[in-house]
């Protein structure tokens, strides 16, 4: 969906669709659920929060909790963010792309010469700053205007997707992983195309592993939900049937 054209009627349709998936995600698999909160109550973090079902379903699910949402500004092509008054929300327009101090890349790293020199960001959030859960549903938009060596390489800078219970912050295996991600990160923000595509080879093959230990498991666990999807897809108003 394009927001900057989108109708009412398509928004109005978006909106109820994202609540629909969040009501759905939460009454199925309990995915908003936060079984120890932190000592000063829940605190929730939403990396692409707009238009903000996900957000406003956990924030309901939790009553006195604070939320954090970062989402890209309307103004360059973002979703409207449209979060009830009543919630504890802050919201803050920024490109989490550009969230370079945040993954570890101090300013005197940047190169002077890069695209998106002057776009990079300060810090966000404070190094002893946590969250009881994180909500990351980023989506590679058409309409917002990017540097040209972002295209092929946004959807790596942009999404993970994952659902991860009882992290174990510092446990050596949490920790490697976020090194990792970090590492892609700045291969794909900093790297040239042969550092980058030996970085994504090197992700390929841990999907192999993966495939070749969990494949038939995921396949199982999949197939209800591809169902759905695809019966879903099928009746989507944006889907054009050829003839
Ligand atoms: C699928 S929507 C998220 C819907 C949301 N989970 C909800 O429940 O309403 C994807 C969001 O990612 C945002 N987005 C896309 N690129 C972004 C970026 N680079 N930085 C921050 N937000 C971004 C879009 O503006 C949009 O709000």
């Amino acid at each position: 969906m394009n927001p900057t054209t989108a109708n009412e009627g398509t928004i109005r349709y978006f909106n109820s669709m994202m609540k629909r998936i969040a009501d759905e995600m939460h009454d199925k698999t309990g995915a908003f659920e936060i079984n120890t909160p932190s000592a000063n109550g829940p605190n929730i973090l939403d990396l692409c929060a707009a238009p903000g079902r996900f957000l406003e379903k956990a924030l309901r699910v939790h009553p006195g909790s604070r939320g954090l949402g970062f989402t890209l500004d309307p103004a360059v092509g973002g979703h409207n963010p449209t979060l009830p008054n009543d919630l504890n929300v802050r919201l803050k327009f920024l490109d989490i792309t550009m969230l370079a101090a945040d993954m570890g890349v101090a300013h005197s790293e940047i190169p002077a010469k890069h695209p998106d020199a002057t776009n990079f960001l300060p810090r966000q959030l404070a190094q002893e700053e946590s969250f009881d859960l994180v909500i990351c549903d980023g989506q590679v938009l058409r309409q917002h205007p990017r540097a040209s060596y972002r295209e092929d390489r946004e959807a790596c800078r942009l999404l993970t997707y994952m659902v991860a219970k009882h992290i174990q912050r510092h446990h050596p295996a949490a920790l490697l992983a976020v090194e990792t991600w970090k590492r892609r990160w700045r291969a794909a923000t900093f790297g040239t195309d042969d550092v980058y595509s030996q970085v994504r080879l090197h992700g390929d093959a841990d999907v192999d592993v993966i495939l070749d230990e969990f494949g038939w498991q995921l396949i199982r666990l999949g197939r209800e939900i591809w169902n759905i999807q695809a019966q879903a897809l099928s009746e989507a108003p944006f889907i054009k049937r050829w003839k």
